[in-house]
C-alpha cells in the first residue's frame, strides 16, 4: 500500500515508512490521518505479526508534529490536532502485535511520542532524541508528558520537557529510553531480528503480555494487578499454552497455533 508521505509493506513482519524526507518526515494533520488508516487495516489483517515503524532517508525518525502546518492552525485545530494525534499513539499501544520504532535520525517532538508508543525501540548511533516543544512555546501533544517519565523517570523526563535540549542515542540508551543501539546500517536489519524473535512466540500470550504492561502505565497499582490476573487467566485458557507446557515437559519444541 502506498499512501502519500507513507509507505506500508505488509507480510509477516510489516515495515511502515514515514515518508516526507525532505520535511524529515514531520507530521502533518495528512500523515497522522493515514497512519491511523493504515493502523486499522493492520488492526484486521492477521497475516501481519509484527510492525516496525521507522523514517526515510538518513536523517530523521519523525522530527515532530509539522511546524509550518501549526503555524497556520487556529486554537480549535491544534487542540483537534492533539486529539487525533493521541488517537494514533493509543491505537498503536492497542494493536494486539508487538510494534518495534527503528529510529534513524531525530526523533524530537511527536517523533519520539511516535517512538514511545511502540513497543521496543531500536536506535542508530546517529540518532538524537527530544521533546523541544517549549522553544515553540508549546508543550508535547502527543502523549509525551506522560509516557516520558513513565519510560525515563520524573527527573529526566522534566529535564528534556522543560529545557528542550536533545540527548543522543548512547544517552537515550543509559536512560532505558531506548532498547538497544546499533550501527546506522545494522537499524533495519536487527529491527526485523527482533520482530522475527517476537514472531516466533505464541501471539496470544504476547497480546496478553502486551495489554497488561499497557496497564502499568493506565491504571491504578491494583487495577493493574487484577488485570495481568484476568491476562494471565486469558493466556492460561489458550490452546498454545496447552501446547508450550506439554513441549517443555517433553523436552520438544512448542507449535503454536496462535489461539
Ligand atoms: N516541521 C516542519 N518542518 C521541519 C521540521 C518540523 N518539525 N523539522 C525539520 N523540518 C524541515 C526544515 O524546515 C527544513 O525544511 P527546508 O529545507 O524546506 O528549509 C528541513 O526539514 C531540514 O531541516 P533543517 O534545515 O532545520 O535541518 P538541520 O539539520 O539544520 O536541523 C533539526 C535539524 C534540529 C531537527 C531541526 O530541523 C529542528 O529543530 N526541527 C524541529 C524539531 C522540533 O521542534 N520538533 C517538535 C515539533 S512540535 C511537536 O512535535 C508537538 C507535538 O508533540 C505534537
Amino acid at each position: 500500500m502506498q499512501l502519500e508521505d507513507l509507505i506500508f509493506e505488509t507480510g509477516e513482519i510489516a515495515l511502515l515508512t514515514l515518508n516526507r524526507p525532505k520535511a524529515l518526515n514531520a507530521l502533518n494533520r495528512q500523515v497522522v490521518e493515514n497512519l491511523a488508516r493504515v493502523l486499522r487495516d493492520i488492526r484486521h489483517d492477521h497475516a501481519v505479526r509484527a510492525l516496525i515503524v521507522t523514517g526515510a532517508g538518513d536523517r530523521a525518525f519523525v522530527a515532530g508534529a509539522d511546524i509550518a502546518a501549526m503555524s497556520e492552525m487556529s486554537a480549535i485545530d491544534g487542540l483537534e490536532f492533539s486529539r487525533l494525534g493521541h488517537r494514533v499513539m493509543q491505537t498503536i499501544e492497542d494493536l494486539p502485535i508487538p510494534v518495534i520504532a527503528a529510529v534513524n535520525g531525530f526523533a524530537l517532538g511527536g517523533g519520539l511520542e511516535l517512538a514511545m508508543a511502540c513497543d521496543l525501540i531500536i536506535s542508530s548511533e546517529k540518532a538524537r532524541f527530544g521533546q523541544p516543544e517549549i522553544n515553540l512555546a508549546l508543550i508535547p501533544g502527543f502523549g509525551g508528558t506522560q509516557r516520558l517519565p513513565h519510560r525515563i523517570g520524573h527527573a529526566r523526563a522534566r529535564e528534556l520537557i522543560m529545557i528542550g535540549d536533545m540527548i543522543s542515542a548512547k544517552t537515550a540508551l543509559e536512560w532505558g529510553l531506548v532498547n538497544k543501539v546499533v550501527a546506522a546500517e545494522q537499524l533495519l536489519p536487527e529491527a526485523r531480528n527482533l520482530a522475527a524473535k517476537l514472531v516466533g512466540k505464541s501471539g496470544i500470550a504476547l497480546r496478553q503480555a502486551k495489554a497488561a504492561l499497557r496497564a502499568s502505565f493506565t491504571m491504578e497499582e491494583d487495577a493493574g494487578l487484577r488485570f495481568e490476573q484476568a491476562a494471565f487467566g486469558f493466556a492460561f485458557s489458550s490452546a498454545d499454552r496447552i501446547e508450550g507446557t506439554k513441549a517443555f515437559v517433553e523436552k520438544r519444541d512448542p507449535k503454536w497455533q496462535h489461539k
